[in-house]
């Protein structure tokens, strides 16, 4: 397809401005500059405006880094939410897979495909999820064992499945889960008598927040990232 198509396509620009913003230098295709609009891509290629990657329409898949503030849900009425962030052209029949509180920042994926989103959100599949957590106290040794082991949370009989506990500094651990009950990080540090001062999410399954996306900021998922969930 041309590439002029295949950006009016992709980003919701008429084939005019398409062509305006390939002649100005803006569009990249892999790692060079393209000034040709007639240059013909595959579906597929790696194509970039404004440093944006674009991708085709069909199903959407896309990361945010969450600001703190924002709600994951699609629609509140008190507050700014995810989708409030990205293209208007871009937000129908997304959906959150996987929720954040509100004054959790980090990795949030979108997704228009359910099947997709299932493989992330459900307890049946072992999606583990990388929480950096900010603690009131540095961590006990027997705290650090006991979230490794399962601890019992409050209002709810079953014990957490066992984590993965990484020290990164005095106050500050790394925290990996493999099931995603409501506020769970901050009921398993508040059961082992810590409190959770900051959260943030830097990876689900083999997907990790872009290091160059500041807060608020989103990219489209690579293909590689979209299918390490299947
Ligand atoms: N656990 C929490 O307590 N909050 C989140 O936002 C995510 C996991």
């Amino acid at each position: 397809m041309r590439l002029d198509q295949f950006i009016a396509n992709s980003s919701g620009l008429s084939r005019k401005e398409a062509k305006h913003a390939i002649a100005g230098g803006r569009v990249r295709v892999g790692n060079d500059v393209c000034k040709g609009a007639s240059t013909k891509v595959a579906p597929d290629a790696s194509v970039c405006l404004d440093d944006q990657p674009l991708s085709l329409p069909g199903e959407r898949y896309l990361m945010l880094h969450k600001p703190a503030g924002v709600v994951s849900a699609t629609r509140d009425s008190d507050h700014p939410t995810a989708l409030d962030l990205l293209p208007s052209a871009l937000v129908r029949n997304l959906h959150v897979a996987g929720r954040l509180d509100i004054d959790t920042t980090g990795l949030l994926l979108l997704s228009t495909d359910g099947q997709w989103s299932h493989r992330i959100t459900s307890p049946r599949v072992d999606c583990p999820k990388t929480y950096r957590v900010t603690l009131a106290e540095p961590l006990t040794d027997q705290a650090a064992r006991n979230l490794e082991s399962g601890v019992e949370l409050r209002q709810d009989p079953t014990p957490t499945r066992p984590a993965g506990v990484h020290r990164v500094a005095d106050r500050v651990i790394e925290l990996t889960l493999s099931e995603g009950r409501y506020h769970q990080v901050k009921r398993m540090l508040a059961a082992v008598g810590n409190h959770v001062e900051a959260l943030h999410r830097e990876r689900i399954g083999n997907i990790r927040l872009d290091p160059t996306l500041a807060p608020g900021a989103w990219r489209p998922l690579s293909r590689q990232e979209i299918d390490s969930v299947w």
